[in-house]
This record gives structure tokens, C-alpha cells and sequence, in this order.
């Protein structure tokens, strides 16, 4: 099977903890570096939680992380998720004291050098905020070319937003980033709210993996039960909804989603801040906003949420083995 080399830019976040650990143990994954970003907490949190979490979920692999932007492209990082994910981002788990120091660059960099290094090659996972993917292209442009693709948990075309009405929390805590990585010349997979919120999973579901893989899959379940507890109480749902676990699925199995190929930009100020719309680069640029030169992106519209969740507790279940799952 042909591995699918990756960087994850994350702002962990429980979801983003779920993903990483997704990832760390999906058979057609290489998980070559792991980026973090202002977001769901603040950017030391977020470093020390994607560095303790690389040691638990895979001790010795040593995947190096590291460490970025601590605020957007224009403002300062205004929305501090602690309601959503806990003051330290992963719920009520234990605050991890990691061992290893991130790598000596700065994300950006890091991102360009090793995209560089193997060009074609290596698919960007942004599942926070958009700012680093954002330096990356104003440090070298060249990155554009030299990826193989680039795949975003952000945005809500035809459901509501998530942060506002009009908009989901990625794109809207940077939108300025946003419109500059939603407008550069490169292949890019938008895994928005209207697949992730289909993707929905209750107590239960996490029990069954903690009972497969007490180790790892007991962790899961702590962080989980933090987050089902937020959905339960602010939306009525009887789970959480795996936003960034879908976004890497949606790379190691297309097939069960539904994508449409179409032209996106982003409103990047107002009370529409962060929000997508369907649009050509000449009426992108009336709104002040950007598009694509080729006016296309892949959006992901819909989804078989069931086998998405299965390939996640497939996957996650054989996490204390080593084994690879899916
Ligand atoms: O809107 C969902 C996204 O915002 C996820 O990436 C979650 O981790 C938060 O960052
Ligand atoms: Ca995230």
C-alpha cells in the first residue's frame, strides 16, 4: 500500500488530539511532521499538548513538531476555546510535561523545507487556524507547486457556522489567512461543517474503543467524555462531532464522501467574517476577498457518516497494538 505522507498544522483541541492519534496509527498515513497554531488554545498550550501526545500515542516514534504562529495575520487571537475544549485543550486529561522540545523552526519554515524536500510528495492537514499555511506561502510560494495537496477542516457552505451563524471557528479565528490560503494556486480539499456535524459519536462509541485499546483508547475516551459533555449541553447532541478526525479520513478514504468541484472565497471582516460563498475571482475581489486563479476548489459536500466512524473505531481500536489499522 502506497503511504500518504503528511504534515498536520493543528491547534490542539480535543478533535485535533483524536486526529493526531487517527493519524499516528492509519496504515496508509506517514505522519512526517506536526505543525501547531493558535487556536482552540493558546499557541504554548497547543505546542505542549501536540508534544505530549506524539510521546503517549506513539513513544520513540519521534515525529517532530513545530512550533507556530501565536496570533492571526491581522488582530490578536481573540477566541480562547477553554469552554469547548478545557482551559488546557484536552478536556479533563492529565496536563502533559513533555519530554522532547519542538523542532528548531518555526512551522512555516519547516512546512516549505520538508515540502521542498520532497516535491509532490507531502499533503498539508490544516485543522486550526489557517495563519501557518498562510506564512508558508509568503516565506516561499514555490510551496504551492511543491505539494501534493492540501486539505482544511474549515468553513460551512450550506449548513450554519459554528463561531457565528455564518461561520466555522478555522476560518473565521484568521480570515485574512483564510482568503490568502483559499486563494493561492494550490490543490485544495475543503472539509467543512456540512460533512463534519454528520459525523456524530456518543459515550458508547468510546467506550467500545477504550475497551479495545485500554491504553490509548482509555486516553480517547477521557478526552471525548469532556467534549460530548460541551455538545450535550450547547447543542443537545447525544455526542461529539469529529471534526479533524473527518478531514484526515477524508484523505485516507475519499470514497465516502461526496465532493463537488467549486469556486469558494471568504468574507474577511464584518459580521459575515470567515464565512465561504460560492464565487468567480472578479466577484471574489468585489467583496473585497479572494479566489482561486482557476476558480476551483474541492469542497466535500456530503458524507457516509457511518463508515466514516467506523474506519475512525476500526483504526483507533488496534491503537495500543502498534498495529496499523485502516
Ligand atoms: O470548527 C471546528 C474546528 O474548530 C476544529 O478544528 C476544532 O478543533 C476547532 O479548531
Ligand atoms: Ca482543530
Amino acid at each position: 500500500m502506497t503511504l500518504i505522507p503528511i504534515i498536520i498544522d493543528t491547534d490542539p483541541g480535543i478533535d485535533d488530539a483524536l486526529a493526531l492519534v487517527y493519524a499516528l496509527n492509519a496504515a496508509r498515513l506517514e505522519v512526517v511532521g506536526v505543525t501547531t497554531v493558535h487556536g482552540n488554545v493558546g499557541i504554548e498550550r497547543t505546542t505542549r499538548n501536540a508534544l505530549g501526545l506524539l510521546e503517549f500515542a506513539r513513544p520513540g516514534a519521534r515525529v517532530p513538531v513545530a512550533r507556530g504562529a501565536a496570533q492571526p495575520l491581522l488582530g490578536a487571537a481573540e477566541s480562547d476555546a477553554g469552554f469547548v475544549h478545557g482551559i488546557e485543550g484536552l478536556g479533563n486529561t492529565p496536563v502533559f510535561t513533555p519530554r522532547t522540545a519542538p523542532h528548531a523552526l518555526p512551522a512555516w519554515q519547516f512546512i516549505c523545507e520538508r515540502v521542498a524536500e520532497r516535491p509532490g510528495e507531502i499533503t498539508l492537514c490544516a485543522i486550526g487556524p489557517l495563519t501557518n499555511l498562510a506564512h508558508a506561502l509568503a516565506h516561499s510560494p514555490a510551496v504551492a507547486r511543491q505539494v501534493a495537496g492540501v486539505v482544511i477542516m474549515g468553513g460551512a457552505l450550506r449548513v450554519p457556522g459554528n463561531i457565528t451563524p455564518h461561520a466555522e471557528y478555522n476560518l473565521w479565528a484568521d480570515p485574512a489567512a483564510a482568503a490568502a490560503v483559499l486563494a493561492a494556486p494550490w490543490p485544495i480539499t475543503l472539509v467543512g461543517l456540512d460533512v463534519t456535524t454528520q459525523v456524530i459519536c456518543p459515550p458508547e462509541y468510546f467506550r467500545h474503543i477504550a475497551e479495545a485499546a485500554p491504553r490509548v483508547g482509555g486516553f480517547v475516551a477521557q478526552l471525548a467524555e469532556f467534549y460530548i459533555d460541551f455538545y450535550r449541553r450547547h447543542a443537545g447532541l447525544s455526542g461529539c462531532q469529529l471534526h479533524d478526525p473527518s478531514a484526515l479520513i477524508a484523505l485516507t478514504h475519499p470514497a465516502l464522501f461526496t465532493a463537488e468541484s467549486l469556486p469558494v472565497a471568504v468574507n474577511t471582516h464584518g459580521e459575515r467574517r470567515g464565512r465561504i460563498f460560492q464565487s468567480a475571482p472578479q466577484e471574489a475581489a468585489g467583496q473585497g476577498t479572494k479566489a482561486q486563479p482557476d476558480g476551483s476548489i474541492t469542497v466535500l459536500t456530503d458524507v457516509d457518516a457511518d463508515l466514516v466512524k467506523e474506519v475512525f473505531m476500526l483504526t483507533l481500536s488496534a491503537a495500543d497494538q502498534g498495529r496499523r489499522g485502516n
